[in-house]
């Protein structure tokens, strides 16, 4: 794929765990409802919706496919440099359960304004973990025309893709190609325009029976998928299909909880007794679209999300001309049906850049517009939707006084990109709050001093700054104690005596190796000593959290597959821990 690895190839091995792997399976498996179309008959997939696909346009001829080159740019540190891949699913489209043998065809087009563009189809039988650093492989298999060849990928979540390459007639350049994977036994058999060309042994890619699909094709190219097909093989084997719907709480869910009676859940509380607070989360499309014990919690404990990377400029906006809402909107959809707020994560930041931002050499004045338009379409498209913004994201040194003077948006304005950031914003939704978001603001210090001297010389400007965000991802070890709860609240009232909101914006508290009982119990306790401090302070808007289940943290390392973060309220297994039981306390007071 271009300059793009398909596959994150460190030197270190993702491990998938079992249990990992079992959760979005089973999830994705629940989403299966009733109203499937069940069939030994052929199955048009094209049938179902494409609509919700990043880069997908239906046509009376089938799907286009554009490519987003979107991918996942690596921090500077990290000592691998290339963008990894990250091409979009249609996590609300079809999702097809198999049994047995079956053969999946797809027609490739290629258009005649793009014929050497390559296109893929991936199906994947597990999905994969993306955070804005790196992206953890699920299972799948890739179709693709390169070239004069059929590319099949298989990837099996744990190594390096393996890839093999066919011919294709020389028809196919202009009329398109038929290609089929079939699924026999323990391989696979590739066909291409009905004729087989190989048959690959099969490491279980499919064993979940639950299949999901991708489609992308080369940077700035684009294909036209003609035709997509699913069908059983035999008797005893079945094939069915539905689209993934969003999920929607129900009462009755709602009312039955491990975690006590619907009064009793964290939004229901705050709603009753501290109406003025939220109670948030970050959350990520690909759980909240496959894994319903997931969106469940999400949406009986909370009623407001952050979406954590899909709003984040390298995955929403991956080319000049291009937006991928997808997952965005996905995120709105669903908090929407729920009755959540929303508060959108972030628009002028020094970070999750992509490089057609980073690596093109852009005059001032190209690059300032360039930040305009992105503001004004990202808060523009969400308009009267989403209630308030981070803005600017991490504009000091991690530990100092400093601003950070490496993003692309200081580089050519100076300090001012603040300014015209939060101006911009205002523009695109003068009913949005808007915030300036950091870490380590929590105690009085050279850092919270130049956040409050800057909050202040922005308000005496006029700029429209509604409040500040105090992310608190927090530490909790043998020999590190997070900051304590007055000193915060101390620091934190002389912003409130600015005139602005605060919130406490992506709270998590990290045990690292040592999650003994001992050890929830000082995490419960610290979590509910924040909680409280902000529970009668009208300022104080919501209590945010980064993430609620540790199974999908952002704490879970990438080299460490088989373990998860401990950070979080709800363990891997989605159970309440007693964090959650202390929020919950803390709540009924
Ligand atoms: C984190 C995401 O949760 C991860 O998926 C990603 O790998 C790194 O970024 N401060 C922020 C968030 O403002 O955007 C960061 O999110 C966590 C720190």
């Amino acid at each position: 794929m271009d300059d793009i690895m398909r596959v994150n190839s460190r030197e270190k091995r993702y491990r998938w765990s079992g249990r990992a792997r079992k959760g979005l399976v089973l999830g994705a498996a629940l989403l299966l409802g009733a109203g499937c179309v069940n069939s030994s008959d052929k199955i048009e997939l094209l049938d179902q919706d494409w609509t919700h696909l990043a880069g997908a346009e239906r046509v009376d001829e089938g799907v286009r496919i554009e490519g987003l080159g979107r991918a996942i740019v690596p921090t500077d540190d990290a000592d691998d440099q290339t963008p990894v891949a990250n091409p979009p699913i249609n996590l609300r489209g079809p999702v097809l359960r198999v049994k047995g043998d079956f053969v999946l065809s797809a027609r490739l087009s290629r258009l005649e304004s793009s014929p050497n563009d390559s296109a893929y189809l991936t199906i994947y039988g597990e999905l994969p973990l993306t955070q804005d650093e790196w992206r953890q492989e699920g299972r799948a298999v890739t179709l693709g025309l390169e070239d004069n060849d059929l590319i099949v990928e298989l990837q099996d979540g744990i190594d390096d893709p393996e890839r093999h390459a066919y011919p294709l007639p020389g028809s196919a350049r202009s009329q398109g190609v038929d290609v089929s994977l079939a699924r026999i036994g323990d391989r696979f058999s590739i066909q291409i325009n009905d004729e087989t060309v190989a048959l690959i042994d099969d490491p279980g890619l499919f064993d979940s029976g639950v299949l999901w699909f991708g489609a992308s094709a080369r940077k700035d190219g684009e294909y036209l998928l003609k035709s997509l097909t699913a069908r059983a093989l035999d008797k005893r084997s079945e094939v069915t299909v539905v689209d993934n719907q969003m999920p929607v709480l129900s009462a009755e869910e709602e009312e039955s909880a491990p975690t006590g009676p619907a009064t009793a859940s964290l939004r229901r509380l705050a709603e009753k007794n501290h109406s003025q607070l939220h109670i948030g989360t970050a959350v990520a499309a690909i759980p909240l679209l496959s894994d319903q014990e997931y969106a469940r919690i999400l949406a009986r404990e909370f009623n407001m999300v952050t979406p954590e990377n899909a709003m984040k400029f390298q995955f929403i906006h991956p080319r000049p001309e291009r937006y991928a809402f997808a997952d965005a909107d996905a995120i709105v959809d669903f908090a929407e049906a729920n009755d959540m707020a929303i508060h959108g994560h972030t628009l002028a930041w020094k970070e999750a850049l992509p490089r057609w931002v980073t690596e093109t050499d852009y005059t001032d004045q190209q690059l300032k517009q360039i930040l305009a338009e992105h503001i004004a379409t990202v808060v523009g498209r969400y308009k009267g939707r989403i209630q308030s913004w981070d803005v600017v994201n991490e504009p000091f040194e991690p530990f100092g006084a400093e601003l950070r003077t490496g993003s692309p948006w200081y580089q050519v304005m100076g300090e001012d990109y603040i300014a015209f950031a939060l101006k911009e914003a205002h523009r695109a939704d003068p009913e949005a709050k808007l915030y300036i978001n950091d870490y380590a603001l929590e105690d009085p210090g050279p850092k919270s001093d130049a956040m409050y001297a800057l909050a202040k010389s922005l308000l005496a400007q006029g700029v429209p700054l509604h409040g500040i965000g105090f992310q608190m991802h927090e530490d909790m070890t043998d020999d590190y104690q997070p900051v304590e709860a007055s000193v915060f609240r101390d620091n934190v009232q002389r912003f409130i005596d600015l005139g602005l909101e605060v919130r406490v914006s992506e709270m998590d508290v990290n045990l690292q190796e040592d999650d003994s009982e001992e050890r929830l119990q000082q995490q419960a306790d610290y979590y509910r000593s924040i909680l409280e401090l902000a529970l009668d302070k009208p300022a104080f808007t919501a209590f945010s959290m980064w993430g609620f289940t540790d199974r999908y943290s952002s704490l879970q390392e990438w080299w460490d597959a088989d373990g998860f973060g401990n950070g979080l309220i709800f363990d891997a297994e989605h159970q309440p821990k007693p964090a959650y039981f202390s929020l919950q306390e803390a709540l009924k007071e």
